[in-house]
């Protein structure tokens, strides 16, 4: 399989996705009413975007880039890494001549985009795959597009919302009393550059979701893991699905005592 940390399938630059089922807490303008927040929540998003697509544009016409070839070659995406694959590989290639039967896997954020994708082709392998889903409605719908592409397959689908302890431990739990093995985990799930909100636990959600949750979650689920390599003797794998952006953090690393500050 892949080394930690590698991308199984990349699904594009595109803008991030910012929906979330989260309440909107705006703390700047107290007493706003949902409406108010809603419209000033899309104008932010489309002039985000606005910045985002001008930027790469400048980026384009500067690099004289033509083709997404060109762009993942600039971005050093085609670059491999000592796995022999490279952030453009897909998941196809990356477990080409798998035959995984034998494994069990959870994939968080599996009811879309590249967790989507790592369920899919997991279970082409033959892995029994566990989706850890915020939408029960979405994985559940994947999950019989795969299962007519692939009769076998051996797929479930579990609730999971990694923006609060309660429900990360509720899932934890349930797959535990399971007694399902679990060779691999992927922490899948994420969110981006979303306005500024706060998760039911009272942490900004970016960082409630794409690291406090999935730190818990994998804490959670360690025990089980490492059982399952005692006994199997196939040694387990954590995957933590991240960005390149990490490069470009704050002056002095993550801020800590600022993360519910609104203005940062
Ligand atoms: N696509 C890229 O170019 C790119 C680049 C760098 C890093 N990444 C990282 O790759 C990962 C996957 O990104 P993607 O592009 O596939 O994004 P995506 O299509 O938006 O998928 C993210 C998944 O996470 C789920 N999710 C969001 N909040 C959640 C929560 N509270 N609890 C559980 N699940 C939650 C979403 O569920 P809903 O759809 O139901 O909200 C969705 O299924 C993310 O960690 C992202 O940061 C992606």
């Amino acid at each position: 399989m892949s080394q930690p940390g590698t991308i199984l399938s990349h699904v594009g630059l595109g803008p991030y996705r910012s929906e979330s089922t989260q309440t909107y807490v705006d703390p700047t303008r107290p007493g706003s009413r949902p409406g108010q927040v809603e419209s000033a929540r899309a104008e932010v998003e489309s002039v985000r975007q606005l910045l985002a697509s001008a930027f790469l544009q400048s980026i384009y016409r500067r690099y004289n880039i033509a083709s997404l070839t060109q762009e993942r070659k600039m971005w050093g995406l085609s670059r491999k890494g000592v796995s022999g694959f490279s952030s453009s590989s897909t998941a196809l290639q990356v477990t080409q001549g798998i035959h995984a039967t034998a494994l069990t896997a959870i994939v968080t954020g599996a009811s879309s985009g590249i967790g989507a994708e790592t369920a899919r082709v997991l279970a082409l392998r033959g892995v029994h795959v566990i989706m850890g889903v915020i939408d029960m409605i979405d994985a559940n719908n994947l999950k019989k597009s795969i299962l007519k592409e692939i009769p076998t397959a051996k797929v479930d689908v579990m609730k999971l919302d990694l923006s609060s302890m309660v429900s990360v431990q509720n899932f934890a739990t349930e797959f535990n009393s399971t007694r399902l093995p679990l060779n691999i985990l992927i922490n899948n799930a994420g969110i981006c550059a979303v306005p500024f909100m706060l998760s039911t636990d009272n942490v900004e959600l970016q960082f409630a979701i794409n690291y406090l949750g999935h730190f818990h979650l994998t804490n959670l689920l360690l025990d089980n893991m490492k059982k399952t390599t005692g006994e199997s003797k196939v040694k387990g794998r954590i995957v933590n699905v991240s960005s390149t952006g990490h490069r470009f953090t704050y002056h002095g690393g993550i801020h800590f005592e600022k993360i519910n500050d609104p203005l940062r």
